[in-house]
């Protein structure tokens, strides 16, 4: 059992099935769902609500349309509510944030929110156009010094493995109606946002487990010092010059809080989402999708940045997270404070 599991799992093939499972998973679900619902009572997509007056009796205000009464509580404003309704009961409240929610939602997060990281990949794009990768000055010199022990580095792919996941599939679920629904229809789009929520239900609570492994193994070397203070000055050396560092530039670090802080937001507000009963009041809900959705577009635009600095932007910078180990003229030129701590030799003199 033990070795069937084992090969299962080192092969890319066996990686590859193992894949093709949850996804098949999560289509099944999405189906299945989708199935249910169909089934059930429940309002399906396009189908008249049954209010009173649609089954041909009066509604209990005499004169007053149904129409109205709608309109009314879209407005938000209780004051209206009340007008039409009649005073409300005793310690009785108009929830009137519904509609507010709806518009920010469709108006402004799914209108706007998603080309942040577009936006991100162009400037990017343009960054390498006119920079091209940042190179090894001196060359690889072929001797390395060790950067990251195989716990952490499992930690940071657990990581990258689980938010990628995370990502994809909640990008769906915000964007499969104007992005997938008018190119492959509502029925394909149902059953894809639905297998995109079983696998987002079925990921998320692995993220805080990513998030607490990540914390632990990085947070020694994150905390900011005075020399960060050059580096922000000096655009991090972006645009030429050597700026001195420890073994995590401002910019990691700034990388690393926000994963931290935003991550720790985005894991709450899954949490309530996940478990609504949590929660008494539905403002609650309301508040987790929009902070939920904000600060995970803003991560996932960020991340691009990471990306590229720890693949074509810099030259060296992925073997500290594959191999473990960098170029120890790599770690001169971007952490030479770091250097210097590790071998006791200068970073400066040595230059190889
Ligand atoms: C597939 C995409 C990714 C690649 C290629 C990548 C690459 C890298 C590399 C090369 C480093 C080491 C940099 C160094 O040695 O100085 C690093 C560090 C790090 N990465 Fe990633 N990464 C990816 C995804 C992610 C994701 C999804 C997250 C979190 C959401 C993440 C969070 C971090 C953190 C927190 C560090 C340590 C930096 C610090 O503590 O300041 N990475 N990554």
């Amino acid at each position: 059992m033990h070795d069937l599991t084992t090969k299962f799992r080192r092969t890319p093939a066996g990686l590859l099935r193992i894949v093709l499972f949850l996804v098949l998973g999560m289509v099944w679900m999405g189906v299945a769902t989708q199935a249910t619902y169909a089934q059930s009572s429940v309002r399906a997509p396009g189908n008249a609500v049954n209010l009173p007056d649609d089954q041909g009796s009066a509604n209990t205000l005499g004169n007053v349309s149904d129409s109205e009464i709608w309109d009314a509580i879209r407005g938000g404003n209780p004051n209206a509510i009340e007008a039409l309704t009649g005073p409300r009961p005793e310690g009785a409240v108009f929830n009137t944030t519904g509609q507010q929610w709806r518009m920010l939602r469709e108006g402004v997060i799914r209108k706007y929110l998603g080309w942040f990281p577009l936006v991100v990949i162009g400037l990017l794009a343009v960054f390498y156009l006119l920079r091209g990768p940042m190179r090894i000055t001196g060359g690889r010199s072929g001797k390395t010094i060790h950067r990251f022990t195989l716990n952490a580095r499992v930690a940071h792919w657990f990581m990258a493995g689980v938010f990628i996941i995370l990502g994809l599939t909640g990008l769906m679920i915000l964007l499969g109606r104007p992005l997938i629904a008018p190119y492959l229809g509502l029925e394909a789009n149902s059953i894809l946002t639905s297998a995109a929520k079983e696998g987002h239900n079925l990921f998320g609570p692995l993220f805080i487990i990513a998030l607490v492994w990540l914390f632990i193994k990085f947070v020694g070397s994150n905390f900011f010092h005075i020399r960060d203070l050059k580096w922000i000055f000096k655009f991090g050396g972006f645009f030429g010059g050597h700026v001195s560092s420890g073994r995590f530039n401002f910019g990691e670090k700034t990388w690393f809080w926000m994963v931290v802080l935003i991550g720790s937001v985005i894991a709450a507000t899954g949490i309530v989402m996940l478990f609504p009963w949590l929660v008494e009041d539905v403002r609650w809900l309301q508040l987790s999708t929009i902070l939920h959705a904000v600060g995970a577009v803003l991560l996932i635009g960020v991340l691009f940045g990471h990306i590229y600095v720890g693949t074509i932007g810099m030259e060296g910078s992925l073997d500290s997270m594959l191999k473990g180990e960098v170029d120890e003229n790599w770690a001169k030129e971007h952490h030479d404070v770091w250097y210097e701590q590790m071998t006791g030799k200068s970073a400066k003199e040595d230059q190889s």
